[in-house]
């Protein structure tokens, strides 16, 4: 039962309830107008103390074509945040007003602090450089549809290994499934988190590899899951400048790469892949948007105990 849970980690959720909200995803994919009035009188309430557009706007599109309404900020400096009202106060108020919230916050752990003071379910939307779990939803759905299944898969991740939450989420949620391999494609300095690599990789015994080139191992992937440089968690512009520019997958890379690889990118894009790739059939990144607003349907409409 999901009804009345929190989703602030990938692991929140047994692999059953996962499957429950992917088989749910699925039926609104094929027929979105029969759950048009599902979560009629209810109210999200979205408070995004970070830039976003894609997961605001489509935790914002979902809880509208389930026919409930949202309030909320995209700006804190226009709520008493500004006024200095800590996360608890300001949990406790929205609470009293909606029936679910969805939290971004540039801190590692608030909306987890968060989730201590409400009542309500509080789903993660991004929390600093750490996790992004409805990302990750949005990734193995996106995975399902293309892929048929989760196992048996060879995954490169490229880019913002360090900083990339969705990358850590996404490295959390595929470990739990059969026949896994990670290839991790980073420039030295953006290598992945001691702790991925500790707690979740070693100690499941998940065969990895940390590799520099994207073009000695693009033949080996079934999944190509590229980032960008997290511009906003470096402390020194140098380093930023001389890095941002370290991955562009383009045509000639994508002629080493299997004729089935599925290229996902949690978007914003800047130069990571080039705009003449975006019509090749194994571009899967603007289907990926859409399943993203499924799967957040689905996740709503299972948290507030109404499908
Ligand atoms: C990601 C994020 O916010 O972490 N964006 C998103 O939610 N789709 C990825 C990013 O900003 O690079």
């Amino acid at each position: 039962m999901l009804k009345g849970k929190h989703l602030i980690d990938p692991q929140d959720f047994s692999l059953e309830e996962l499957e429950s909200i992917f088989e749910l995803a699925e039926e609104i994919i094929k027929d979105q107008n029969s759950f048009k009035d599902l979560c009629t009188g209810k109210i999200l309430g979205t408070l995004f103390y970070e830039p976003s557009t894609r997961t605001r706007f489509s935790f914002e599109a979902a809880m509208l074509r389930l026919g409930g309404r949202v309030i909320g900020f995209s700006e804190p400096g226009s709520s008493s945040v500004m006024k200095g009202e800590s996360i608890p106060d300001t949990i406790r108020t929205v609470a009293s007003y909606v029936d679910i919230i969805a939290m971004r916050h540039p801190k590692e752990g608030a909306p987890k602090y968060a989730s201590y003071y409400s009542s309500i379910p509080i789903i993660n939307a991004g929390d600093g450089g750490h996790q992004h779990p409805t990302q990750t939803l949005t990734d193995l759905l996106t995975i399902k549809e293309v892929k048929g299944g989760f196992s048996d898969l060879t995954i490169g991740l490229c880019g913002d290994l360090k900083f990339g939450r969705t990358v850590h989420s996404l490295i959390k949620a595929m470990s739990r499934y059969e026949n896994i391999k990670f290839i991790l494609i980073s420039p030295k300095e953006l290598q992945i988190p001691n702790y991925i690599k500790t707690e979740i990789l070693e100690n499941k015994d998940i065969p990895f590899i940390e590799v520099e080139r994207l073009e000695d191992v693009i033949d080996s992937l079934d999944i190509l899951y590229m980032t960008r440089v997290q511009k906003e968690r470096f402390f020194n512009e140098a380093d930023y400048i001389r890095l941002k520019d370290s991955y562009i997958l383009d045509r000639e890379k994508l002629k080493l790469a299997k004729k089935d690889l599925a290229i996902l990118h949690p978007l914003p894009r800047v130069n990571e892949i080039s705009y003449e790739i975006d019509d090749d059939p194994r571009a899967c990144y603007f289907q990926q948007i859409k399943y993203g607003m499924y799967a957040r349907m689905a996740l709503i409409a299972k948290l507030l105990g109404v499908a």
